[in-house]
C-alpha cells in the first residue's frame, strides 16, 4: 500500500519560497500541495512554474478550503511571519517559518504560545545550522578542542547590498540589515556557542547611505534580491548595525550587519576565540591553537566554505522529519524568540544610546 505523502503548502511565493519549493520537491513522501500569496501574478507564475494548481490569494480561505494541508512553509515578507504562522498553528498545521522569525519578541512569543497551545511544530529557518561550515566546527567545540568559548565576532556587511522591495520598507520588515543579515549570524554563533541567554546589549545603527540611490551599479549577481516589484522604493531603515552582545555563560559577541559600508568587498565572517584554540570562517575554517608548546595554525585538507549545495534541502526535510519521525527540532521557536530579543534590545540602545538589560 502506498503510504499518504504530507501535504505541504506555501504561504509567500517570492524569491526565497522557490528553495523551500525544491526542497519539498525532492522528498518522496511530500506532495506541494497549494501556493498562497497576496500578489496574484507572482502566483501564478509560481504555480506555473511548478505544477500547482490550487492557488490562493488569501491564506484563510486556503486554510478553510483545504484542511488536508498538513504542513506549511511561510515565506512572505516580514511583518506577515506572525499572522501568518499563527493562522496555520490555530488551523492545525505545522510551520516552518522565515528568518527573522517575526518584527519583534511580543510577535515571536505570540507564534510560540499558538504552536505550544495546538501542539504543532513551529521551526524557524535559520539555514545557517545545517551549513558545512557550522558541522565541522560544531565538530570541533564538541570535541573540547576551543577549551572556554568567551569571545566571538560576527561580520555580515555589505558594500551596497540591500535586496530592495520590501526590505527597505520599515513596515514590512521591521528593520534594516540587523533583522535581515545580522540574525543569520547572531543565530550562528549562538547556535555555536550552545544557546546561551541572553543577558544584555549595547548596539547602534546609523543610515548615512541609505541604500546609495546615486550608486548606479546594481547589486552583484548572486546577491540575493526581493521579486517584490516597487514603485517607488522605500528605505526607512537602519543600512549599518553594530552591537556587543553579552551571554548568560560570560560570553560575548561583537557584530557588525550592513547593506551599504565604505568596505572594500563584502564580509561574511565568524570568528570565536577560546581558551584552548580559536576559529575564523571567511569562508574556510582556520584553527589557531598552541601544541607541545608552540602556536599552530590548522587548516583541514577539505573545503570547509559555507556551500549551497543541498543546504535548503537538509533544512526542509529536517523540518518535515521533526513531525513524521519526531527527532527533536534543530531550530525551535524558543531560539527564535531569543534571538528577537536581541534585536529588539539592539534597536532599543541605538535609540536610547544606553546599554538595554535583556529579561
Ligand atoms: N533563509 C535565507 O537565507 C533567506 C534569504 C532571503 C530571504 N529570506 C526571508 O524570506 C522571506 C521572504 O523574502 P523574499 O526575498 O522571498 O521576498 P520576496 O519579496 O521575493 O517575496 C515575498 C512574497 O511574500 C508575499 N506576501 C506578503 N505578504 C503575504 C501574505 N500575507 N500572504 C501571502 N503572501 C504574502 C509577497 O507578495 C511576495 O510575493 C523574508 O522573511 C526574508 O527575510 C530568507
Amino acid at each position: 500500500m502506498e503510504q499518504k505523502k504530507i501535504k505541504v503548502a506555501v504561504i509567500g511565493v517570492g524569491g526565497i519560497s522557490e528553495v523551500h519549493i525544491n526542497g519539498y520537491k525532492a522528498l518522496p513522501n511530500v506532495e506541494l500541495y497549494a501556493f498562497c500569496d497576496i500578489n496574484e501574478k507572482t502566483l501564478k507564475l509560481k504555480g506555473e512554474r511548478h505544477g500547482v494548481t490550487r492557488l490562493y490569494t488569501d491564506e484563510a480561505t486556503m486554510l478553510k478550503e483545504l484542511p488536508e494541508i498538513d504542513a506549511v512553509s511561510v515565506c512572505t515578507w516580514n511583518a506577515a511571519h506572525a499572522p501568518c504562522s499563527i493562522m496555520a498553528l490555530n488551523a492545525g498545521k505545522h510551520v516552518l517559518c522565515e528568518k527573522p522569525m517575526a518584527m519583534n519578541a511580543q510577535e515571536a512569543q505570540e507564534m510560540m504560545d499558538a504552536a505550544e497551545k495546538n501542539g504543532k511544530l513551529l521551526m524557524i529557518g535559520f539555514v545557517r545550522r545545517f551549513g558545512n561550515d557550522a558541522a565541522v566546527l560544531k565538530d570541533f567545540i564538541d570535541a573540547g578542542d576551543f577549551g572556554e568559548i568567551y569571545y566571538t565576532k560576527a561580520n555580515y556587511t555589505r558594500r551596497n547590498g540591500c535586496p530592495g522591495g520590501w526590505f527597505g520598507d520599515k513596515s514590512r520588515s521591521g528593520g534594516g540589515p540587523l533583522i535581515d543579515l545580522g540574525v543569520h549570524v547572531i543565530d550562528l554563533v549562538r547556535y555555536l556557542l550552545g544557546n546561551p541567554q541572553p543577558v544584555s546589549v549595547y548596539g547602534v545603527t546609523y543610515d548615512k547611505l541609505k541604500d546609495r540611490p546615486g550608486i548606479k551599479k546594481p547589486l552583484k549577481s548572486g546577491d540575493h534580491r526581493s521579486e517584490t516589484e516597487t514603485d517607488k522604493p522605500i528605505f526607512d531603515v537602519e543600512d549599518l548595525a553594530s552591537a556587543l552582545i553579552r551571554f548568560d555563560n560570560g560570553a560575548t559577541l561583537a557584530v557588525e550587519a550592513a547593506f551599504s559600508l565604505n568596505i572594500p568587498k563584502n564580509v561574511g565572517r565568524i570568528e570565536l576565540y577560546g581558551t584552548k584554540a580559536g576559529a575564523v570562517i571567511d569562508p574556510e575554517l582556520h584553527i589557531y591553537s598552541e601544541q607541545n608548546g608552540y602556536l599552530t595554525n590548522v587548516e583541514l585538507a577539505d573545503s570547509t566554505a559555507l556551500s549551497f549545495d543541498g543546504l535548503f534541502e537538509n533544512e526542509i526535510s529536517h523540518y518535515i522529519q521533526c513531525f513524521t519521525d519526531g527527532i527533536p527540532c534543530r531550530n525551535p521557536a524558543e531560539d527564535g524568540v531569543a534571538l528577537m530579543k536581541i534585536l529588539d534590545a539592539v534597536y532599543e540602545s541605538a535609540r536610547t544610546g544606553h546599554e538595554v538589560v535583556i529579561k
